[in-house]
């Protein structure tokens, strides 16, 4: 277990901000199904985990896992290259991370791209971040239908540019038909953006007359979101070194489990996932009750689980 935390590079506060090694000896608890001779058998244990069952060990992966992809500027710099370049090197990282997430039953993989506060960089970086959004969408899109995967976005994807927007709508229609896991790009996205638009939405049907005060609960209020059909994050991720969430999913992140390397982006590798599904897995969630409690098995006063599908 500690060798665990070794790998992530938690247990030395003052190795921030340098490349960890996920990529050392130690490799983690449980493969991938397809390193696996025998394909493990993946079944649901409850309406938000699954377990994967690997030669030796259960691990219970995450319904809902969302990233934070933070580092690529510092990437880039501390190897004296562009910014650009590291985000060019992050959408790889993207890439081998949407991959694994499927194909350890991942069911919700959400990525912060592109954030409302990021307009404010300088123009050159901006542009390079959308037209490297549309390399995306064209390069992967074959790839990600074939392995199942849905695209999906939440946030103001009508500030994009148009060419970006259209990569972006095709790919969603391009994809549209996938079940074996929802990847959600949030772009131009902001938490805060995302509760103030719904609250206006229902005050203008309110004024209309179409709802009442008293209907508006939790989950009503949840589908004017644009997250609308995403079930709660399970096990949040954020790279880079950084503490915080930066506008990212404040509502539906309300019992996530949070997990922060010292990792740059593009230095996350299948195994970072994996270590941090094993975190995950060996978190008690008591959502609110004792310890006890969550032994005896009783139901937590409400459900925060309740998947808003
Ligand atoms: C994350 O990396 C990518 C985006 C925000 C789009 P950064 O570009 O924030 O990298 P740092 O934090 O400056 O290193
Ligand atoms: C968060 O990273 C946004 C994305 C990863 C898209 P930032 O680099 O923008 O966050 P701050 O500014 O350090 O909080
Ligand atoms: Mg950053």
């Amino acid at each position: 277990r500690s060798n665990s935390r070794k790998s992530l590079g938690l247990s030395k506060p003052d190795q921030r901000f340098h490349q960890t090694s996920t990529q050392g000896p130690e490799s983690p608890r449980f493969c991938l199904p397809a390193c696996s001779p025998r394909r493990p058998a993946c079944f649901r244990l409850s309406r938000t985990e699954t377990v994967v069952v690997s030669e030796n060990e259960k691990v219970r992966v995450p319904r809902h896992v969302a990233i934070i992809m933070d580092g690529n500027g510092r990437w880039a710099r501390e190897r004296g290259l562009a910014r650009v370049e590291g985000h060019a090197e992050g959408a790889r990282a993207v890439r081998d991370a949407v991959e694994t997430a499927a194909r350890i039953g991942v069911e919700y993989l959400t990525l912060y791209a592109f954030s409302v506060a990021n307009w404010a960089r300088p123009r050159g970086e901006v542009e390079a971040l959308m037209r490297l959004l549309v390399d995306f969408a064209k390069k992967e899109r074959s790839e990600l239908r074939s392995l199942g995967i849905r695209v999906n976005v939440i946030g103001a994807l009508e500030d994009l540019p148009t060419g970006t927007r259209h990569a972006v709508e095709d790919l969603i229609r391009y994809t549209a038909d996938g079940e074996k896991m929802t990847l959600t790009l949030a772009l131009s996205y902001g938490g805060r953006q995302d509760i103030v638009e719904a609250a206006r939405a229902l005050a203008v049907r309110a004024r209309a007359g179409l709802v009442l005060p008293e209907e508006i609960d939790e989950s009503f209020f949840h589908r004017e979101m644009t997250t609308r059909t995403l079930p709660d994050v399970d096990l949040l991720i954020r790279t880079g070194g950084e503490s915080r969430l930066s506008d990212f999913l404040l509502y539906e992140a309300a019992y996530a489990e949070l997990v922060f390397l010292p990792i740059m982006w593009p230095d996350f590798k299948p195994t970072t996932l994996l270590e941090s599904v094993e975190l995950f897995s060996r978190k008690e969630r008591r959502f609110g009750r004792t310890s006890d409690q969550v032994v005896r098995g009783e139901a937590a006063a409400f459900d925060p689980l309740d998947p808003a599908e």
